[in-house]
């Protein structure tokens, strides 16, 4: 008996968390902030650290190694990546996704999944900051991903994707900080004119990027 009305408290609390499902928010339209990346994959493990750029009214998303090795523009209006080294070595290649603006939800046609609400949790001790996970799946590579955002203001602050690719076991996260609300410097969204040549290796260069939900990179 007390088994069972230990089991129907559990219910009922479970029944009560899923009433309280967050809405499927949008990211903010501008935005820039530090991004640290860890791929695992059947080359081995690499991190990078990155400052990163959105602008939606441009369209145009930019990256670039806090070491300016290279930075990455990609122009979602014409769905062009550019990489570009400090050397002045530039190549243009197609992206394959539109950039996700929001939680994956209806709004979206072409992402078949929908994402699944995993729960909220709070960063840091009493009045830390409130984030929603998200998780769906993401069709290239083929893994899982969870996305975390604030609960006030949708910022993102991480994406963690797993799974098995290619016969290899696949591990990527994507954790974002110090996040502002204004271009500080408009010419990160620059590109070469005239423009730089395409890339050759095009496939390869899909393959090996296409693997932030966010950024379908
Ligand atoms: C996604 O959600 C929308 C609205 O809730 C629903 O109409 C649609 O069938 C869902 N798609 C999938 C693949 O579950
Ligand atoms: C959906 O996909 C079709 C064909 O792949 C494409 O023409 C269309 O622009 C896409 N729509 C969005 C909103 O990305
Ligand atoms: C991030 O913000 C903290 C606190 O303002 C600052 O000390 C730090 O230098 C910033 N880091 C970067 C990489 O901008």
């Amino acid at each position: 008996m007390r088994i069972f009305v230990a089991i129907a408290a559990i219910l009922v609390g479970t029944c009560a968390k899923q009433l309280d499902i967050p809405t499927r928010c949008c990211f903010p339209k501008v935005w820039e902030g530090m991004m640290a990346t860890v791929q695992i994959d059947s080359s081995g493990m690499k991190s990078s650290m990155l400052s990163v750029s959105y602008d939606f009214s441009v369209d145009r998303f930019a990256l670039q190694d806090v070491d300016m090795k290279y930075r990455i523009v990609v122009d979602y209006s014409k769905m062009i990546q550019y990489v570009i080294t400090s050397e002045g070595l530039c190549t243009a290649s197609k992206v394959p996704n539109k950039e996700l603006n929001c939680i994956p939800g209806s709004i979206f046609p072409n992402v078949s999944d929908n994402a699944t609400f995993v729960g909220s949790v709070v960063y840091g001790g009493p009045g830390g900051m409130v984030l929603d996970k998200w998780s769906y799946k993401v069709h290239y590579p083929p893994v899982t991903a969870v996305i975390t955002v604030t609960r006030d203001g949708c910022v993102y602050i991480s994406e963690v994707g797993a799974g098995t690719f290619g016969g290899v076991p696949f591990y990527r996260s994507d954790e974002f900080s110090n996040i502002t609300y204004a271009i500080k410097d408009p010419t990160v969204f620059n590109v070469p004119s005239p423009p730089c040549p395409s890339d050759q290796d095009n496939n390869l260069v899909l393959t090996r990027r296409q693997t932030s939900v966010f950024t379908g990179l």
